[in-house]
């Protein structure tokens, strides 16, 4: 069971929920399209609204389940932890080529279950970082930023250097956002352009 719950975990986290929306109900490949990020924002920016929200609300879902796994499983592992196997599940798919998304909607979901203070302290400067700069990408980095500055701050916290290696992992997986934002390439959360090349 201890190593069970973490495969679980990993393969809950796998699910390319972007992917399989954008096949079956639009024929298209999320990753040819706009950012090629198959997660909840390029779903937005490529195939609209409703088929977001399904994204945001799936791919938050199985982070939510995973971190939920323990409690209903009825064993002692820490729920932050085996919610985070299913954010690298989502960022490194078995069942996609290990071409995922950011992590964002599926730390939400994890955080919800595992520490929903956190999740809303974390999730509120990432609306208002977005609100104030309309960059997406750099709402997500401030979730990172807000979590280890949170597990630095807190006394005895056991999740410091778990949150150090998120905030690594977010700005690699955000690398090529940063990139077009150094090239003046990386749209607002309200441009109308496609990077469609
Ligand atoms: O949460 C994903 C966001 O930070 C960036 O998405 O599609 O603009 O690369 P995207």
């Amino acid at each position: 069971m201890d190593l069970f719950i973490y495969f679980a975990a990993y393969l809950l986290g796998s699910i390319p929920t972007a992917l399989i929306i954008g096949r079956i109900f639009f024929k298209v490949d999320i990753r040819q399209h706009g950012s090629n990020n198959p997660g909840a924002t390029n779903t937005l920016r490529v195939l609209g609204k409703r088929a977001a929200i399904v994204v945001l609300l799936i791919d938050s879902g199985k982070g939510a389940l995973a971190a939920a796994l323990p409690i209903l499983l009825g064993t002692e592992h820490d729920p932050l932890a085996v919610g985070l196997i299913a954010v690298v599940g989502h960022c490194f798919p078995i069942f996609a080529g290990f071409r995922g998304g950011k992590a964002i909607a599926t730390t939400a979901g994890v955080l919800i279950v595992a520490n929903i203070w956190l999740f809303l302290i974390a999730y509120f400067a990432f609306v208002a970082v977005i609100y104030v700069t309309k960059y997406v990408y750099f709402g997500s980095l401030s979730v990172g930023v807000t979590l280890l500055i949170y597990a630095l701050f807190k006394p005895a916290n056991e999740h410091d250097f778990i949150f150090l290696l998120f905030l690594i992992l977010l700005i690699f997986l955000h690398r090529s956002n940063i990139k077009n934002h150094l090239s003046q390439n990386e749209p607002k959360i309200n441009d109308k352009r496609i990077k469609d090349d």
